[in-house]
Formats: C-alpha cells, structure tokens, sequence
C-alpha cells in the first residue's frame, strides 16, 4: 500500500485569541502552505479534512469553504470530523486514508474557539463530549471524570501523586520554550501543590486550559514526497479505536482500551515497536492522563509509568521525552487542533526544526490524542527517512 507522508505544517499562538474560527483556520493554512521547502500551489491539493468540534455552538456551517478558500482552491471537497478532543488525530488519519487511496496532496487543519464562552456554556460543550445522563447532567465535568481515574489509579501507586506533579512542572516547563504555547511560565512543584482544588486530587495545574488555536498539515504520498522537501516526515502506523462513550460502561477502569487499541493497530505496520520512539506527544488534557497514556501505548511496560515519570525519563534530556512543546498542560488545548497540533510538533521536532525545545537527534515519533475521558483515540507513528 503507498506509504504517506508530512511536508508542511502549520500552527498559530495558542491562547486567548481575539479572531473567530475562520480566521484561526486560515492562518494556519497558510503557514502550512508557507512552510514547504520547495513551495506548493494551494490549488494543486486534491482534499481536504477539517477537525472542530464547534464549541459553543459556533456555525461553521459549510466548513469546505473555510479551507477551499484558504488554499484558493474553491472546487476542493473538504470533510468535517468530529470526535470530540480526537477530532484532530482522527483527520489526520483521514488524510492518510485519503493519500493511500490515490490523492496526491491532503491538507487537515484543526480549529477551535473555546474563550469567548461563558462558564455555564463551557461545562455543557465540554459536557457534552462525555456521557449525559449519567455523567453531564449529574454535574460531573471531565475534570471529575479524570479526577476518579486518578483517585483509582493512586489507590494503588503511592508515588503516583509524585508523578502527576511531575508531569505539571515538566510540561510547564516545555511550554516556557514554546512560542506558541498558551502559557510560557515555568511552575514549581510548590506552585502546583498550592494551587486550588479543581476536583480533587486534580489541581488547576493538573488540568489543561481552555484555549483557542489552529493548526494544519500537509499530507502526501511518501513515493512523490520529496517533491516537497528534501526532509518529509514518513508516517509508519496509524490506528484509531472506540470505547463506550460512558466510562462506567467500560470494560477496564482507570486505564484506555481505545489508545492500546489504536497502538496495537499502529504498531502492525510499523518497521519498529513502541521502545524505539525517542519522542512522543501523549494526550496530557489532564496530569493523570499522561501517565496513563505513557501505558496504554506501550511506551513503558503495565505499571511502570510513575516509575519512568519520577526517574526523570519523559524529561526533555530522558530517553522519552514527553510533550515537549508543553503538552495539552501548557501548551493548550483547543479540541479540534490539538491533534493537528501534535502533529505539528512531530513535523518541526523530527526535521530539527523546534528550536529552543529541540530534542537532539530524535528519528522515531508517535502522536497519541483521546477523545472525551478515552471514547475515541488515536495513534500516529513517524519516522525521518
Ligand atoms: N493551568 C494553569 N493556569 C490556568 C489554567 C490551567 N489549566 N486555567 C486557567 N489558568 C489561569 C489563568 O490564566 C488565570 O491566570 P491569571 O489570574 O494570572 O490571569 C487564572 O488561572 C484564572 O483563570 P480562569 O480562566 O478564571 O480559570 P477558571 O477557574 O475559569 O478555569 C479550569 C480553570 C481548570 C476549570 C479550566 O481551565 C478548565 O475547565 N480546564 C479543563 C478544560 C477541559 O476539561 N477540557 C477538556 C479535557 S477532556
């Protein structure tokens, strides 16, 4: 089957932005569409995928138009995903299909505007990515949701709560290297202590923010990718799996059979196994669930996440570096874009191109991003050629 490949990608501020969706999505096609080597006509892309969720309602209405424009291509049939915070990674794996299917330039852009809600409305669009009769309209958030995942996953690690700070002060950290990360400020392991309860054991910084973004990227078959670039980004594996959209409806508990799904499946097709990734970009949207990530996809062995975390491994100088633009945590995480973005990160890291946050050397990525508390997600696996 041909192969695919990235060869341009694109990202804007994360953050509190002033512009509507359209105008975020635009701007990050056109960085994509800037970023290719050796140039590329925006009318010469054959499809494209759009990933939002729509919060607050916001009527894209029509999303082609947003992207046809974009790339000056008003014939282009654009396809809108939605799949809650896996939006982006499910798009992106779209694109793939698309391109081992016979199309020779895919662009994906992710979007979201997230900030000009009100609290109300913001707990019922983030509500409504999770169950409802028995979660949203009892009152639980997902800050609730991953609070019990986190509840049961320390009952049984005691230096779990140790790693979950880490987790904190580490992709703070990242994100201070990171342009475009919502926020760019160091905290401390006090900071994170002291910081107010959100829901319990979950502190402010145990959870990501609400934050508005785009990102795009180019996608090509990996025979004609060198057209581009002299240094595209190969995708090795893709996967994607479902779970039962109600966590208590789930086989397992606290853990994700949809990400060691989507991993599995990623892994078939891959020339390497989980141990030879040297950069991984985890679904962080709260501390818990980077340590349940780093599991679920194989990075480590069943039990060995706290471990790995308090070692120092996930670290940017550890031999797994972890989300080192800062992850959901500090870099944000507007639904739509956070996969595009994760894939944003990939692209600039494997191409040596992420500066002050560079991770030196890495050859060998994987993107994991999860939809609500682990209903829907993806695995993408990359290689420099
Ligand atoms: N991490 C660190 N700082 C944060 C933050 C976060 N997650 N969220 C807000 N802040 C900061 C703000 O920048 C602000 O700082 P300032 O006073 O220096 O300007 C301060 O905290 C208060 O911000 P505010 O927007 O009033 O916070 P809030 O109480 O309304 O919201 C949360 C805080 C944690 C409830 C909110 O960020 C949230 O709901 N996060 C989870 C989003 C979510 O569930 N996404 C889907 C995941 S599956």
């Amino acid at each position: 089957m041909e192969g695919a490949a990235i060869v341009g990608a694109g990202h804007t501020r994360f953050g509190v932005r002033p512009e509507g969706p359209r105008a975020l999505a635009q701007e990050a096609i056109r960085r994509a569409l800037a970023s290719v080597d050796r140039g590329v006509d925006g009318r010469t892309i054959d499809e494209g995928f759009l990933a939002t969720l729509g919060f607050g309602g916001w009527q894209l209405g029509n999303a082609s138009t947003v992207v046809a424009e974009a790339v000056g291509a008003t014939g282009l049939p654009v396809t809108r995903i939605e799949n809650a915070c896996a939006s982006g990674g499910f798009a992106i794996r779209a694109a793939i299909r698309a391109v081992q299917s016979g199309a020779e330039l895919v662009v994906v852009v992710g979007v979201e505007k997230m900030t000009d809600v009100d609290q109300a409305r913001r707990r019922y669009w983030l509500g409504v990515s999770g169950d409802t009769e028995w979660e949203r309209l009892s009152g639980l958030t997902f800050a609730g949701v991953y609070a019990l995942l986190a509840s049961r996953y320390i009952a049984d690690r005691p230096d779990a709560r140790e790693a979950m700070r880490r987790v904190a002060v580490k992709n703070h950290a990242n994100g201070a290297l990171n342009p475009n990360a919502h926020f760019q400020k160091a905290v401390s392991a006090s900071d994170v202590d002291r910081a107010p309860r959100v829901a319990a054991p979950l502190g402010l910084f145990d959870c990501c923010p609400v934050t508005d973004g785009a990102a795009a990227v180019l996608v090509t078959r990996a025979s004609n990718a060198r057209r581009y670039t002299d240094t595209p980004i190969y995708v090795s594996g893709v996967g994607a799996a479902t779970d039962r959209l109600a966590v208590q409806e789930r086989d397992e508990f606290p853990h994700f059979a949809a990400s060691r799904r989507a991993a599995a499946e990623a892994f078939r097709s891959a020339p390497f196994g989980p141990r030879a990734v040297q950069l991984a970009e985890l679904h962080d949207c709260f501390t818990i669930a980077e340590l349940l990530a780093l599991e679920d996809v194989g990075l480590v062995g069943p039990n060995e996440a706290v471990a790995a975390t308090n070692a120092g491994r996930t670290e940017r100088s550890g031999d797994i570096p972890v989300n080192p633009d800062g992850g959901l945590k500090a870099k944000g995480h507007p639904i739509g874009a956070t996969g595009v973005s994760q894939v944003y990160e990939v692209f600039v890291q494997l191409r040596g191109a992420a500066g002050a946050r560079q991770i030196p050397g890495a050859e060998r990525a994987l993107a994991h991003n999860v939809g609500g508390a682990g209903a829907t997600a993806t695995v993408t696996i990359f290689e420099r050629g």
